[in-house]
């Protein structure tokens, strides 16, 4: 028997389509034009695909999209002045500044710039300490794909053994505490972790987030279990050409496990369709409306 493999490309166009709908609601109903701001600095070819891509996903979902690029070497004010005047723009409901920043730049003080109330990407201390302490908030975008992808298996998640494996802001952490939400038992694992195998072998939901390719073999997932895969990493074949891969050795889970995400075409989709959401959601709050139905 070989796993499912849970379709993010599916799933994520879906809730893009959900949440363009709700676009049009809210324009029509009560005339509010949701828009994203996205701050690029320096240029990192990675980050210059990402944000190519939410600019043309925002568009596609009808709402306005900003973007602005520094050049690597701005100063800290400035970045901190553009930051100050999305926040007081009422145009913008979203601010995203890409990470990682180039050197010099300090990452905590930029995030702790932005608007809680526009902050999408759930970064700021006031949305963490929220999350954390089981208040409404805005949350990290990869952990609530996460969580979509998973009750895509599980109509409930409540009573099961989850293990998260990466302790990032941006992904494990949050992640831990939405899966708390949800009723999950959890073990947050890291690279200090005694036994990760071990460890593994008893959750019936698996989160590798560390950034190591196909670090999670087969022999460490419980047989049924399902296994979301948030690593990307690139690697050379033996063609000479390079792939894309994951934190989890594939083919072998897929031997195992109940559920698996690919790479790509899982959780990376959902990453962006989330932002879109977040910003909507952002929008609705500002403007004192109900929260949208995504
Ligand atoms: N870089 C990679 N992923 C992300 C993300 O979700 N948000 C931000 N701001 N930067 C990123």
């Amino acid at each position: 028997m070989t796993a499912q493999i849970i379709d993010g490309k599916r799933i994520a166009a879906e809730l893009r389509a959900r949440t363009a709908d709700e676009v049009a609601r809210v324009k029509r109903d009560h005339g509010l034009m949701p828009g994203l701001a996205v701050v690029l600095v320096g240029n990192d070819p990675a980050s210059e695909v990402y944000v190519r891509s939410k600019h043309t996903q925002t568009q596609a979902a009808g709402m306005a999209s900003f973007e602005h690029k520094l050049p690597a070497d701005v100063s800290q004010a400035a970045l901190l002045e553009l930051v100050g005047k999305l926040n007081a723009d009422p145009a913008v409901h979203g601010i995203l500044v890409q990470l990682p920043l180039p050197k010099g730049l300090n990452t905590e003080a930029v995030i702790a710039a932005i608007d809680p109330a526009k902050d999408v990407d759930g970064l700021h201390p006031n949305n963490a300490g929220r999350l954390a302490g089981g208040l409404r908030a805005l949350s990290p975008c990869t952990p609530l794909g996460c969580i979509i992808l998973t009750k895509s298996v599980h109509t409930s998640l409540e009573g099961l053994n989850a293990i998260v494996i990466g302790r990032s802001n941006l992904v494990g952490r949050p992640l831990v505490q939405l899966l708390l939400n949800e009723n999950a038992t959890v073990t947050i694992a890291h690279s200090r972790s005694r036994d990760l195998p071990g460890l593994c072998r008893q959750a019936d939901l698996v989160y590798a987030a560390v950034g190591k390719a196909e670090m999670v073999r087969g022999d460490w997932i419980k047989p049924g279990a399902t296994v979301i895969d948030v690593g990307i990493t690139r690697i050379p074949t033996a063609e000479g050409k390079t792939r894309l891969v994951g934190d989890v050795a594939f083919d072998d889970a897929m031997q195992v496990a109940g559920a698996v995400t690919p790479v790509p075409g899982g959780v990376g989709q959902m990453t962006v369709a989330c932002l879109l959401v977040n910003t909507l959601r952002a929008a609705c709050a500002i403007k004192g409306l109900p929260a949208p139905a995504v």
